[in-house]
C-alpha cells in the first residue's frame, strides 16, 4: 500500500527520495509525489500513475534541496488524480505532508478548518494535517506536529517538513509503520526498509505513539508530550540483492526459484531430525503452557490463511487440538470463545496487515496468547505478539505471496512437531515427520527443475477465462491457493473446491472448456479424487493433475500431468503447491500481465 520516504542530509534529496520509492513500487500504489525544501522554499512534484511519470516531470524540471520527502499513494479517501497526491501543503505553502493511514475525523477537521477560512485542494483525509500544523505553527515544527496529532483521530506513519523550521524532518507513527535510517551526516525515514537498505542498515523501528526529529547530524524521539524517549537501534541483515531482481525476468519468479533455500531457512537451526522435533526459541511458551493449551485459532488474511488451514489439519491430526481458523477480518467483529487456555497463532508475511493485526488485538484482549508467524523482522504483529516463529524467508516484492506461503507451512510443522511430541507423539512418528521436512528443500529443487514442463501447459490454457482448482484433506487449501495465485496476477477467474463438494453445484460450470487443476498426489485420499477425476472427465472438462507417482487409476482421465516427488502426507501441500505457483506465473506472462504489480493489489495491507 502506501509508502513514505524522507531525506535530511548533505546530499541532493531527489535521487534518494526518487530511489525509495522505486524500492517501495512493489508495495502497489496509483500516484506518486515529493516535496523538497529547496532554500526557504518547499517545492512539489505530484504525478498519477507510475513512478515513471514523476520522473518524467523531474527531468522536466529538476528540484534542488538536502530535505525531502516522498510518497506512494493506494488511493482510499479521493481518486488516483495529481490533485490527490502526496505531498499535500499547507494553505500557505510553508507545509509539507506524507501520511499513510486514515484520519477517521478528518470531515469533522475539515469543516472546522473551512470555516476558519482554509481552502482544500484535494479530496484527501491527509489535507487536514498540513494545515492544522500551518494553524499550529508557532516557531517549533515538531511542536506543531504534536499538538496536530492531539487533534488527530485514526491512524498514521506521517513525515512533515516545514520551510519555516528547515532543518528538520518531524514523522510520527500510529498503527502504520515507520523507521528511522541513520546514515553518515544523514538520515531517512521510511515505511519500508527496503526503500533504504542500498544507503544504511542502522535503523530505528518506531512504534506506536512516537514523534520523531531528524536532523542531518541526529534525530531525537519523543512521546505525545514533547518527552524524550530512547530507542534501540537495530541492524537489518538482509543483502541489497535479497531486494533486486538478481537475473529474473520477475520478482515473482525470483522468489518461487529461491525456494529451496528459503525453506531451509525457515528450518535451519530449528529442526532436530534425530530427536525428532524442533527448537523454537522464540516462541515463549513453557512446557506447562504447551501442555495447557485447550483449542487453537489460527488467523490470518488472503495467502496466509490458507496456510492457516493446512496447519489446522496438522495440529488436529498430530496434537490432537482442536483447531478453527477464522479469517482476521471475520474474527474482530464477532464474538469468538476465547479463554486463557487458547493460543491464537497469527500469521502475516508483511506482520502489518490491517485486519490480522486488530484480530490479534482482541484475541490478547480476550485473555488468549499469541503466537507470531511473520515474515518482516520487527513488523508490528512481531513486536506486539507474545512469542514468534520468524519465517527467515526474506524480502518478498512480488506482490503475489509464494515463498512466504511455503516458509508458514514449514513454520507451522515445526510448531506442530514441537507441540505434538510434547503432547505423545512417538519419536518414530515425530521422526519420519522430521526427515519428511529435512528432505524438502531438495525435493522442491526437483520440482524447479521441470519448471519449462509447466511453461507448456501455461501455454495450452493461457485463453481460458475460467479455471477450477479441486482438492481434498489437506490439499484442499492448495487448491485454494493455486486458484488465488491464477486469479491476482493472470485476471482469469479461478475457483478452488473440495473436490467432492464440486458435485454440489460447480459441476453445473464444467464443459469442454473448463480446465480443472486437480491435486491428487499418492495421499490417503487419492482414490476418492479419482473418482472425482472421472465425474469432471465425464463431462469433457480439461484436466491437469498433479499427481506423485505414475497411477494406473489415472490413465486416459487425465490431459495434462505433473508429478511432484513423494513424502508424508501432511507435506504434500508444500510440494504441489510450487507448480501451481509456476502455473499462474507462467499464464500471467503468457497473457501480457503485470505479474509483479497486478492491478488493483498493495502488498500489505494496511487498511481495513
Ligand atoms: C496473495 C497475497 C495476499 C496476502 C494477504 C495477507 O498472494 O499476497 O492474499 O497473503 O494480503 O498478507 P500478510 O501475509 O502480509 O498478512
Amino acid at each position: 500500500m502506501c509508502g513514505i520516504i524522507g531525506y535530511i542530509g548533505s546530499k541532493p534529496a531527489t535521487p534518494f527520495l526518487m530511489e525509495g520509492l522505486r524500492r517501495m513500487e512493489y508495495r502497489g500504489y496509483d500516484s506518486a509525489g515529493i516535496a523538497i525544501l529547496d532554500g526557504a522554499t518547499l517545492v512539489t512534484r505530484r504525478a498519477a500513475g507510475k513512478i515513471a511519470k514523476l520522473e518524467a516531470s523531474l527531468a522536466a524540471a529538476p528540484v534542488a534541496g538536502h530535505v525531502g520527502i516522498g510518497h506512494t499513494r493506494w488511493a482510499t479517501h479521493g481518486p488516483p488524480t495529481e490533485r490527490n497526491a502526496h505531498p499535500h501543503l499547507s494553505a500557505d505553502d510553508t507545509v509539507a505532508v506524507v501520511h499513510n493511514g486514515i484520519i477517521e475525523n478528518a470531515n469533522a477537521l475539515r469543516t472546522a478548518l473551512q470555516d476558519t477560512g482554509y481552502v482544500f485542494r484535494s479530496d484527501t483525509d491527509t489535507e487536514v494535517v498540513a494545515h492544522l500544523v500551518q494553524e499550529l505553527f508557532d516557531g517549533s515544527l515538531e511542536e506543531a506536529v504534536i499538538m496536530a496529532l492531539r487533534k488527530i483521530e485514526g491512524t498514521y506513519g506521517l513525515a512533515v517538513v516545514s520551510s519555516r523550521d528547515p532543518g528538520k524532518i518531524v514523522v510520527a507513527r500510529k498503527g502504520s509503520p515507520l523507521l528511522i535510517g541513520i546514515g553518515e551526516h544523514e538520515h531517512f525515514v521510511a515505511s519500508d526498509a527496503s526503500a533504504i537498505l542500498a544507503h544504511t542498515r542502522q535503523v530505528v523501528y518506531l512504534d506506536d505513539g512516537d514523534v520523531a526529529v531528524l536532523e542531518a547530524d541526529g534525530y531525537r524521539v519523543l512521546d505525545i508530550d514533547a518527552l524524550p524517549l530512547t530507542r534501540k537501534v537495530d541492524k537489518i541483515d538482509w543483502e541489497l540483492g535479497a531486494i533486486e531482481r538478481g537475473g529474473f525476468a520477475h520478482f515473482m519468479l525470483k522468489e518461487i526459484f529461491e525456494q529451496p533455500q528459503t525453506v531451509e531457512n525457515t528450518m535451519r537451526g530449528r529442526l532436530i531430525v534425530e530427536d525428532g522435533t524442533s527448537k523454537l526459541g522464540g516462541i515463549n511458551l513453557t512446557h506447562d503452557q504447551l501442555m495447557a493449551i485447550d483449542n487453537i485459532i489460527i488467523t490470518a488474511c488472503g495467502t496466509s490463511w490458507h496456510s492457516a488451514l493446512i496447519g489446522e489439519m496438522m495440529i488436529e491430526e498430530l496434537c490432537r487440538i482442536p483447531v478453527e481458523v477464522e479469517y482476521a477480518s471475520e474474527f474482530r467483529y464477532r464474538n469468538p470463545i476465547v479463554t486463557d487456555r487458547t493460543l491464537c497463532i497469527v500469521i502475516s508475511q508483511s506482520g502489518e496487515t490491517a485486519d490480522t493485526l486488530a484480530a490479534m488485538r482482541e484475541a490478547k484482549r480476550r485473555g488468549a496468547r499469541t503466537l507470531g508467524l511473520v515474515n518482516v523482522v520487527g513488523s508490528t504483529i512481531a513486536r506486539e505478539d507474545d512469542g514468534g516463529i520468524y519465517l527467515h524467508a526474506g524480502p518478498e516484492i512480488g506482490v503475489a505471496s509464494t515463498k512466504a506461503f511455503t516458509s508458514q507451512v514449514v513454520a507451522l510443522a515445526l510448531f506442530t512437531l514441537k507441540l505434538a511430541r510434547k503432547r505423545g507423539l512417538s519419536v518414530t512418528r515425530g521422526m519420519e515427520f522430521a526427515q519428511a521436512l529435512a528432505a524438502l528443500p531438495a525435493q522442491i529443487q526437483q520440482v524447479l527443475d521441470r519448471a519449462e514442463q509447466v511453461e507448456h501447459i501455461a501455454a495450452e490454457f493461457k485463453r481460458a477465462p475460467n479455471f477450477l482448482y479441486l482438492g481434498r484433506g489437506v490439499n484442499f487449501p492448495v487448491a485454494l491457493e493455486g486458484a488465488l495465485k491464477l486469479k491476482e496476477i493472470s485476471y482469469i477467474h479461478a475457483e478452488g473446491y473440495p473436490a467432492a463438494e464440486m458435485k454440489h453445484g460447480p459441476i453445473a460450470l464444467i464443459d469442454e472448456m473448463m480446465p480443472v487443476v486437480f491435486v491428487a498426489p499418492h495421499d490417503a485420499v487419492f482414490d476418492k479424487v479419482v473418482s472425482n477425476v472421472q465425474e469432471v472427465k465425464a463431462r469433457k472438462g480439461n484436466i491437469i493433475a498433479i499427481t506423485s507417482r505414475d497411477e494406473p487409476a489415472l490413465q486416459g482421465l487425465v490431459d495434462y500431468e505433473f508429478r511432484i516427488p513423494e513424502t508424508v502426507d501432511l507435506l504434500t501441500p508444500i510440494l504441489a503447491s510450487v507448480p501451481l505457483q509456476l502455473l499462474a506465473y507462467y499464464i500471467a506472462v503468457q497473457r501480457g500481465a503485470n505479474v509483479d504489480q497486478p492491478r488493483n493489489l498493495a502488498k500489505s495491507v494496511t487498511v481495513e
